[in-house]
């Protein structure tokens, strides 16, 4: 809490605590719509520019992105994936999304949709505020929630405004708004984690590659022709410290060997970071004139590349919600938020904790396990409903399914 005076007050429909994919494409959507808002980060645009996150867009998100005028240079820069490659017992399974399904996932890093929306938030003179401090949200159960922080250059800011998103991430301070007594926290911890880096060397394979093995879990993703990222399974309290290149190169290979002489092809480790991570999900996502979108109001483990894309359509139902709240309906078209968005944040919770616990060995795992995950993993490849599953799953729903 700060007492330090307030320099400027101004009024916005929505305000909104977050300046990532989530906040940004949000504040995009409704500026189209002629609605203005207000973003504050606490991360400085580089910090988010530089922080490595997942690279993988549902064909959905990646249109929305051109069809909203954010930016086509995911169809230039990105790459599109027709299929994804599961591998265990050391031979690689093609899923082929588009045989399957008739979709495809495209790879474009979410450092690069950050950028894309930062841009066109300035471009279309958007006002967000990176690198704020001394942040305060309040007046939720009002009809004038009010949001202060202290902006880079030293001013003290207060916006009111008729809505509040909290769109500020995994660490969210809009969450700790809603009364205990009045939310449900669910979540799962667990005993792993990934090690994360860059390298740089050429691709080993054109697709992902996610692999089972009785030494853990392991990724292959990419990012250019001469730059790719990786990740294997580690202890939560691993130090990166304890991994040279050479310790690293020895733990994948042996995670990706196989009668098939697969290999990872080496090169120089550009950096390296420990991921945790937890399934989350606070309900209600809504509560007074706060909405919660994104990671605020759920985490998933990053093995089925959900986390983003569940982001996008939170913020695109939200984005008609508020649309309309804004507008003649008032706070009573917030009710529809939740319905619109918790249905898909369920059945990806679902699907990224079972290709989590499909994938991982858990410390421990008796052979009895190991051997079940590859029964798993074979009835998965080995039938048509099990390629189409996760072909469904991993490149989104369809949208007017039901
Ligand atoms: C990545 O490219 O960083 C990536 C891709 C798929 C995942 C997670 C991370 O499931």
């Amino acid at each position: 809490m700060t007492s330090a005076p307030i320099d400027t007050t101004t009024t916005a429909p929505v305000a909104i605590v977050g300046a990532g994919p989530a906040g940004l494409m949000l504040a995009h959507r409704l500026g189209r719509v002629g609605i203005e808002c207000v973003n504050i980060d606490i991360r400085t645009r580089e910090e988010i520019e530089t922080t490595h996150r997942a690279g993988i867009i549902e064909a959905v998100a990646a249109q929305d992105l051109v069809d909203t005028g954010v930016s086509d240079r995911i169809l230039r820069d990105g790459h599109e994936h027709p299929g994804v490659d599961l591998r265990f017992g050391g031979q690689s399974h093609r899923i082929d999304f588009q045989e399957h399904v008739g979709a495809s996932v495209w790879l474009y890093p979410q450092t690069d949709v950050f950028i894309d929306l930062a841009d066109a938030r300035a471009r279309d003179g958007g006002t967000v505020h990176f690198g704020v401090t001394d942040t305060e949200v309040g007046d939720v159960i009002t009809e004038q929630p009010y949001m202060r922080f202290t902006a880079a250059d030293g001013a003290r800011h207060e916006v009111r405004a008729q809505f509040l998103v909290g769109a500020d991430g995994s660490r969210s301070v809009c969450r700790d708004l809603v009364p205990e007594g009045e939310r449900t926290q669910y979540f799962r911890e667990y005993p792993f984690a990934w090690f994360g880096f860059m390298t740089q060397a050429p691709q080993s394979a054109p697709e992902l590659v996610y692999t089972h093995s009785p030494h853990g879990f392991a990724l292959l993703s990419q990012r250019t022709d001469t730059v790719q990222r990786m990740y294997f399974q580690c202890d939560p309290e691993e130090s990166v410290d304890a991994w040279s290149d050479e310790r690293i190169w020895e733990k994948m290979q042996q995670i990706v060997a196989g009668p098939d002489g697969f290999t990872c092809q080496e090169g120089p480790v550009l950096e390296k970071t420990v991921l945790r991570f937890r399934s989350f999900v606070q309900q209600p996502m809504r509560y007074g004139t706060l909405l919660l979108a994104g990671d605020a109001a759920h985490t998933v483990p990053p093995t089925g590349a959900r986390g983003l894309n569940l982001a996008l359509h939170d913020v695109k139902v939200l984005a008609g919600v508020l649309q309309r709240a804004v507008g003649s309906e008032g706070e009573s078209a917030l009710a529809d938020y939740e319905p619109g968005a918790l249905e898909r944040v369920w059945r990806a919770q679902n699907f990224s904790y079972w290709m989590t616990q499909m994938l991982h060995a858990a410390p421990g795992a008796s052979d009895f396990d190991l051997r079940r995950q590859m029964g798993e993993l074979d009835n998965v490849v080995a039938t048509r409903a099990g390629r189409t599953y996760l072909a469904e799953q991993y490149t989104g729903w369809p949208s007017d399914e039901r």
